[in-house]
């Protein structure tokens, strides 16, 4: 088969189509013939040299796919070959073919087209394991989302807005339309405006009861004044930085709470206890047409390091999908 290897660590360029082994399903996983995949941040990274795959997983990048399921290994039950799916990966989505633990497979929701459902399996994971299921974002709550554009942000909006919050999200001026129609009540131009005034200025003065944070260091002094008395802070990026500082009196008047988690490092049962529960949990608001793929373009697999440059100088809404012929 194909797949997109990265011989040298650099630039997009450093992205290469070439033929590779096939994967062989070991037992309980299954082999996908890859439709699309989708483009993550962290694809840039491990491009550059610096998100190396965890032990076991596939060498090339993709850490999300849709497809038809062409092999099925030893004791996988309730997948059969020529089933259409889409699946959570630890790596190895850039490719004709991926190997996958069933645990991870999910099927393409209702009404989706089969090419789109390679956007969902990441940022549903993400945004259901970390905004539902460890900060508890309830009905009437505010909902702050950081980088409201990129895939896991427009993915936060819609279900945030499903589960009955108030979103607020922080996004470039000129993606605000678009993130409105998606649910945002509130958007913040991040380049212009203090996010931490607008949050209390529409909140009056409450602050929100959830911010789901893609920055780290660069935001988390003033992601924690944000917060509401109660407030819950997940930090799954750091695209502001590692090392930060922190008042912790701020954090301790508020009874406040900090977490920060990364999806791809979690062990296969984790994993495929997350996708059980975005099935069950997410997958009806999708087929609902409450919550939908946000596809900003799709390109041919052989255009990966045209859409890199692209998803790195953040001209996107949503996601890029690159497909398989
Ligand atoms: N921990 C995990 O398990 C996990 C899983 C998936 C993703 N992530 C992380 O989640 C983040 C989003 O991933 P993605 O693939 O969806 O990203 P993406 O589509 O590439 O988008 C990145 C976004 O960052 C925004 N941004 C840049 N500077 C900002 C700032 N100062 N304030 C607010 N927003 C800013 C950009 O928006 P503008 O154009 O508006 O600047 C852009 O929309 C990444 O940091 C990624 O590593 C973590």
């Amino acid at each position: 088969m194909h797949a997109i290897t990265i011989p040298e660590p650099g630039g997009p360029d450093a992205l290469v189509w070439a033929e590779v082994p096939d994967p062989e399903p070991a037992s309980g996983e299954v082999v996908v013939a890859v439709r699309a995949t989708a483009i993550n941040r962290a694809d840039l990274l491990q491009r550059q040299g610096h998100y190396p795959p965890p032990p076991g997983a596939p060498a090339y990048p993709g850490l999300e796919c849709s497809g038809v399921v062409s092999a099925t290994g030893p004791g996988v039950t309730g997948w059969q070959v020529g089933d259409e799916v889409c699946a959570l990966l630890a790596g190895g989505g850039y490719a004709e073919r991926v190997a996958v633990p069933a645990g991870q497979l999910l099927p393409v929701p209702a009404g989706v087209d089969v090419v789109d459902a390679a956007a969902l399996p990441e940022v549903a994971c993400t945004v259901w394991s970390n905004v539902v299921q460890l900060a508890g974002l309830r009905e009437g709550e505010t909902l702050l989302v950081h980088g409201g554009g990129s895939g896991i942000g427009t993915f936060a909006i819609q279900l945030g807005a499903a589960l009955g919050a108030t979103v607020l999200a922080t996004a470039r001026a000129a993606k605000h339309d678009r993130l409105r129609e998606l649910g945002a009540g509130h958007l913040i131009d991040y380049t212009e405006q203090d996010f931490v005034a607008e949050v209390h200025r529409v909140t009056d003065g409450r602050g929100a009861d959830v911010v789901l944070d893609i920055m780290g260091a660069s935001y988390l002094g003033r992601n924690v004044t944000a917060l509401a008395t109660g407030g819950r802070l997940v930090v799954i990026g750091m695209q502001g930085g590692r090392r930060g500082e922190l008042d912790l009196g701020a954090l301790l008047a508020k009874r406040g709470t900090i977490a920060a988690t990364a999806l791809r490092s979690r062990p296969t049962a984790q994993k495929a206890e997350i996708v059980r529960g975005v099935r069950d949990e997410v997958w009806p608001l999708v087929e609902a047409g409450r919550v939908r793929p946000v596809v900003d373009r799709r390109l041919p697999i052989t255009q990966a390091a045209e859409a890199h440059r692209m998803v790195g100088a953040n001209e996107h809404v949503g996601k890029v999908l690159l497909t398989v012929s």
